[in-house]
């Protein structure tokens, strides 16, 4: 298993680049079982979790084609045979995103057969939603054996009203619905701007859907979706994590390829002092301020987004003053606290609620991490403590950020990866 070695102390000078949203491209590769003609998607993140969705889609029947080179981020998948509409728990159990397959699967196949999540680090995370939803749209589930069986000669358009928002929830829903036979009308949708990319590839598509990044969307169901090239959003949670680094390291960075207008989390930063400036499709960070605590409360699209929880954490534990950070979304997702508290922060949980006392100097220390966004702060942590920090597990980080350690040190940080030494595997002895 990889670790990441990082000397704490240097100020982060110069331009980092953005990646495609993950949280984009995921739903955006689902999609394209909705159709028998290939579905070309740029801007496609080289993570783990691409090439987790890559298999899944494979195992199905599917051709995913990665680009090379200059086209290293295209990604071309045609899901003509599509011999086996499943998503085992093998696949699912690894990324809970999997599940996205169920809505397009049961509208083009008439069948889909998912794994059930389970839990996950960061809470129980059910799928009820997007089941009840499904039904409202005239399919049979059944669970049984840690599977969801879903059947529908066609889907029928219908009224869906979201008791809660989920982002997943809607982005399957939707695909299911702009295969159903008439009009569907979901209610209380979620408005992140990946919600609203996957209706602009559905619309590429020939999907007929109206209201996407509003709380109501309308989805005129049509009999059969074609091809389509689209370009994936930037992801916001990966800029807003080199935001957190630059403000934090004191440095001057401009972060590029990014979309200011989805970046709404810059407010709550701003208060904190964090300096930013926008031009076009960048953001400047001058971390020549001093930072101070504030109160902060995760919430949906356009509230501050729970992926960026871990990241505001570490940058509270450098803040003057005291920071509230109420957890609105999941359970238990306060792990990086633990990990942050050993290199030396203040930091007492109740409840949903963390109170971080800063400033604390930060001291190296071996670390675990925990899920994907935990992983982030521990980083960012590492970027200012007194000394080396080892984080353990990194695969949890290379699931959603690109070469992280990368793009971090080409602008000045000193982070580098090591590999554990496998033992040497003995000769083969031909015969
Ligand atoms: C997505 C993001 C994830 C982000 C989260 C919240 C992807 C691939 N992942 O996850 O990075 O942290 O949104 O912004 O886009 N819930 C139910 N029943 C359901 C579905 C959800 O109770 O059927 C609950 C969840 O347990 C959670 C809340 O609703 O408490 C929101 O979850 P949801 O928006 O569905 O998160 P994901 O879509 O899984």
């Amino acid at each position: 298993m990889d670790k990441f070695v990082i000397r704490g102390g240097e100020p982060l000078v110069g331009t980092v680049r953005v990646s495609g949203a993950k949280n984009a491209a995921l739903p955006a590769m689902a999609a394209a079982i909705l159709t028998e003609e290939p579905v070309i998607l740029e801007n496609i993140p080289d993570v783990r979790d691409i090439q987790t969705e890559r298999r899944l889609l494979e195992a199905m029947g599917g051709e995913v084609e990665l680009g090379y080179g200059r086209a290293h981020h295209r990604t071309t998948i045609c899901m003509r045979n599509l011999a086996a509409p499943e998503a085992s728990y093998e696949i699912v159990k690894t990324m809970r995103a999997s599940t996205l397959v169920l809505g397009p699967l049961v509208a083009r196949t008439g069948r889909a057969r998912v794994s059930l999540p389970g839990g996950c680090a960061i809470g129980a995370r059910p799928i009820d939603l997007h089941i009840k939803g499904l039904e409202q749209l005239g399919a049979k589930i059944t669970v049984e054996h840690g599977y969801v069986e879903a059947a529908a000669d066609r889907l029928k358009g219908g009224e869906i009203v979201f008791d809660k928002i989920t982002v997943t929830g809607t982005e399957d829903l939707m695909m299911a619905a702009a295969l159903a036979d008439g009009q569907t009308v979901m209610q209380n949708c979620a408005r992140e701007p990946e919600v609203a990319d996957l209706a602009a590839l559905l619309n590429k598509m020939g999907a007929r859907i109206e209201g996407a990044g509003s709380a109501t969307l309308r989805i005129q169901g049509v009999p059969k979706l074609k091809g389509a090239r689209h370009r994936i959003i930037p992801d916001r949670i990966e800029a807003g994590t080199f935001i957190v680094a630059a403000a934090l390291t004191g440095g001057d960075l401009i972060i590029a390829n990014c979309d200011p207008r989805h970046l709404t989390f810059t407010n709550k930063l701003q208060e904190c002092g964090v300096k930013i400036s926008h031009t076009g499709d960048s953001v400047r960070i001058q971390g020549d301020n001093p930072l101070q605590g504030c109160d902060m409360t995760t919430e949906e699209f356009p509230g501050f987004p729970t992926d960026m929880q871990a990241q505001f954490m570490a940058l509270a534990t450098q803040a003057e003053g005291s920071s509230i950070i109420t957890e609105n979304i999941f359970e238990n997702r306060f792990m990086h606290a633990g990990e942050l508290v050993r290199m030396g922060a203040n930091i007492k949980i109740e409840g949903r609620r963390a109170i971080v006392r800063g400033k604390t100097p930060l001291s190296a220390a071996a670390v675990l991490a925990s899920d994907l966004r935990a992983s982030a702060s521990l980083v960012l942590a590492g970027l200012v403590a007194d000394g080396e920090t080892i984080i353990d597990r990194v695969y949890h980080i290379d699931r959603g950020y690109e070469r992280i350690e990368e793009k971090l040190r080409a602008v000045g940080a000193a982070i580098r990866r090591i590999g554990e030494m496998l033992p040497k595997r003995p000769a083969l002895v031909g015969s």
